[in-house]
């Protein structure tokens, strides 16, 4: 059985975000086979300034990418965008190619979360990683769906259930009949 590692990447660095209650919904239910790994170092990335040489909290978390067959994103939405810290770390990747033809899923967790989420999929697009739609899901009213630190809501959870099996599949064909 080969072993595949997803990096996990939570948008938000609020110490009890929804964001990361899903992340950790999601570790329950990856099989045994997938090694997890959370990044959480996004509030020590500098603001992007294209300089020559990356800051070193920038080459920590291109680094972590690099051992990455997939990546698993979950964000809120703030102001009607990508929350700042989250869109500074991947703005660094851009010129670099670190997320080329990685397969991602992404999960926008929010009050509503439309905009960010639509927005995350153009941010992916230009970063050339591989996302399909089933791979996507977008939760509005999280707070109300959250209780205790687990995801409560039954339709969620299986909607969550659905997307791991989906994004599986993907890390280990590299392709996904998705539309
Ligand atoms: C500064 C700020 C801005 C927000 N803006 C939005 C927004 O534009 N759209 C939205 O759906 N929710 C917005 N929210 C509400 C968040 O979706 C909600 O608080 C969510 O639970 C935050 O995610 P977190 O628990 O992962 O931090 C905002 C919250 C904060 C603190």
């Amino acid at each position: 059985m080969e072993v595949k590692t997803i990096i996990g990447i939570c948008g938000s660095i609020r110490q009890h975000s929804s964001s990361h209650v899903i992340l950790e919904e999601i570790v329950r239910m990856l099989p045994a086979e997938i090694v997890f790994e959370a990044y959480d170092n996004l509030a020590s990335v500098p603001a992007f300034d294209d300089r020559e040489e990356d800051p070193e909290p920038v080459k920590d978390f291109k680094a972590i990418l690099k051992k990455a067959d997939g990546i698993f994103i979950s964000s809120p939405e703030y102001a009607f965008g990508v929350p700042g810290a989250l869109k500074n770390a991947l703005d660094w990747t851009v010129g670099t190619g670190d997320f080329f033809h990685k397969p991602v899923a992404l999960v926008t967790a929010s009050s509503q979360g439309v905009k960010a989420h639509e927005s995350m999929q153009y941010i992916l697009a230009a970063l050339a990683a591989e996302l399909y739609p089933k791979n996507t899901l977008l939760i509005s009213n999280i707070r109300s769906k959250v209780k205790d630190g687990r995801v409560a809501d039954d339709e969620t959870r299986q909607a969550l259930q659905a997307l791991v099996t989906s994004f599986v599949t993907s890390l280990k064909t590299k392709s996904v009949d998705s539309f």
